[in-house]
């Protein structure tokens, strides 16, 4: 670890005490000492207090601009006034029945006038969304396998929890034809075997695998913009690619919009790409801070539920607290409006950055979707997962370390994430935003610029011939310490 790196890791422990007591104690009845795996970070998570609006505070009583906003879920921001109005209500009229009520009705008409699908079933997770829109692509077509992009995450079932995060050592395969990882024990063989993999941004590794399988893929998912890779975006053509190649197949053709639905823009990723998808999964940012998701397609899918072809259920499905936050989003706080204030806030701080990258002459790029952007740290933009790979990890935390201790949650733990702006966001915290990375930059420039010359020194002593080539790669080397 160098030293300013150890500086802020230092400066962050002495912030933080209340953290690392709660984090301590946390391990002794819960593994990682969190309730999932994303949350669980070296040297310990930070613990949150409250939060409101744009912000959030924790334990210390430290004050944080809220990037992470709940890894993207909270487009809304903490606690927005209009949500809470509808929650609150509903709380003193029931919070549950499994019984069908008249916002089912309500949200439904909302949604489908946004997406391009006819019919759809709520649940109470990204997870459910993707497990149940994959389940109906199944059926729908009779066929079992499911092509997904290496890299891309869509929940936890076992359909999704394949070439997550894979390792060259676990096997990963050709980039053209990837093998399917398990990400992790317990998925069974069977599910794996069920995956067939392909690369973003490649189209002809997306041919091939139809090519090779052929009568037996039921879907394509995918996440119209790659979003646990910092920001990958689709290059021209490859959506449409995409949609005749599942067409000319007898396959559907997913948006797991779980990330993107609410936050690319009004009317999500097809109306911000113009492709036209056949099924459709929402989560996070539709809830306003709730648990609510939904999946849809065209009524004849849709109506093997309605035949009792294809089970789905849930206990908490609609369940009225979480729809009347969902009404209130769609209503209230995912309006034109606000997405033309997000997206002029992103403009500021996707410029402020870029500025302040070129100034000190940082090998970084940022990249910017909607509410939704990240500082990747690369000499050149990335395409697909396995570019992402080749990332120098210690200056990431170096960046993200350096901005909490400067009261910014630039976006949440990890270089697989972006950032969120929120509605709730203004320009005021943008300026401090852009304040605190101009205060952290130099330093990184400084780091970046020395591991290189260290790195290139190393070389030099091994006698290896160095070209421009070999040099870029060892800047951009992955530091193992923490994978
Ligand atoms: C694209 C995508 N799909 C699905 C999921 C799973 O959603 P959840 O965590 O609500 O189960 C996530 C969660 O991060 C996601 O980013």
């Amino acid at each position: 670890m160098y030293e300013d790196l150890r500086k802020e890791l230092e400066t962050f422990e002495r912030r933080t005490p209340k953290s690392a007591q709660a984090h301590k104690r946390n391990l002794k009845r819960i593994p990682l000492g969190v309730a999932s795996n994303y949350r669980a970070y070296d040297p310990y998570p930070i613990f949150v207090k409250e939060g409101q609006g744009s912000h959030f505070r924790d334990l210390d009583g430290n004050d944080y601009l809220d990037h992470n906003l709940c890894f993207g879920a909270l487009m809304a921001g903490h606690c927005h006034p209009a949500v809470m109005k509808a929650v609150e209500k509903r709380l003193h009229t029931g919070t549950m029945f499994g019984m069908p009520h008249d916002m089912e009705w309500e949200l439904a008409e909302e949604i489908c006038q946004r997406f391009p699908i006819e019919m759809l079933r709520f649940g109470s997770s990204g997870t459910e969304a993707t497990m149940h829109a994959v389940r109906l692509a199944r059926a729908a077509t009779g066929r079992d396998k499911i092509l997904k992009f290496e890299g891309a995450y869509h929940g936890l079932h076992d359909s999704a929890l394949v070439s997550v995060n894979p390792k060259p050592a676990e096997g990963y395969g050709d980039i053209h034809a990837p093998n399917p990882v398990p990400a992790g024990l317990g998925v069974p063989k069977a599910a794996v075997a069920n995956l067939v993999i392909a690369s973003f941004n490649d189209l002809s590794s997306v041919e091939l695998r139809f090519k090779q399988n052929p009568g037996a893929i039921a879907a394509i998912i995918l996440e119209p913009i790659l979003m646990n890779v910092g920001l990958c975006i689709p290059e021209r053509g490859f959506l449409n690619g995409l949609r005749e190649i599942a067409t000319k197949n007898g396959a559907l053709l997913i948006f797991d919009e779980v990330k993107t639905g609410a936050k690319l823009g009004w009317g999500g990723a097809s109306e911000y790409f113009g492709v036209k998808p056949d099924m459709i999964c929402l989560a996070k940012s539709i809830g306003g801070g709730f648990p609510l998701a939904a999946f849809g397609t065209h009524r004849p899918v849709m109506d093997l539920i309605s035949q009792h072809k294809v089970f789905h259920g849930g206990t908490y499905n609609t369940n009225p607290v979480s729809m009347a936050a969902g009404l209130a989003m769609f209503r209230e706080v995912l309006t034109r409006e606000s997405y033309a204030h997000v997206n002029k806030l992103s403009k500021k701080l996707v410029e402020g950055y870029r500025k302040t990258v070129a100034k000190v002459g940082l090998q970084a790029y940022v990249a910017s979707a909607g509410a939704n952007g990240a500082l990747m740290l690369y000499p050149r933009e990335i395409r697909n997962y396995r570019d992402w790979l080749e990332i120098d990890i210690d200056l990431w935390r170096h960046y993200w370390f350096g901005m909490v201790n400067r009261g910014i949650m630039a976006q949440p733990y990890w270089w697989d994430e972006q950032w969120t702006i929120s509605v709730q966001h203004t320009e005021a915290d943008i300026d401090n935003h852009l304040a605190a990375f101009e205060d952290v930059a130099p330093a990184l420039a400084k780091a970046q610029q020395e591991r290189a010359a260290e790195a290139v020194a190393h070389l030099q002593k091994s006698r290896s011939a160095i070209c421009p080539a070999m040099i870029l790669q060892i800047m951009s080397v992955r530091s193992s310490s923490l994978i």
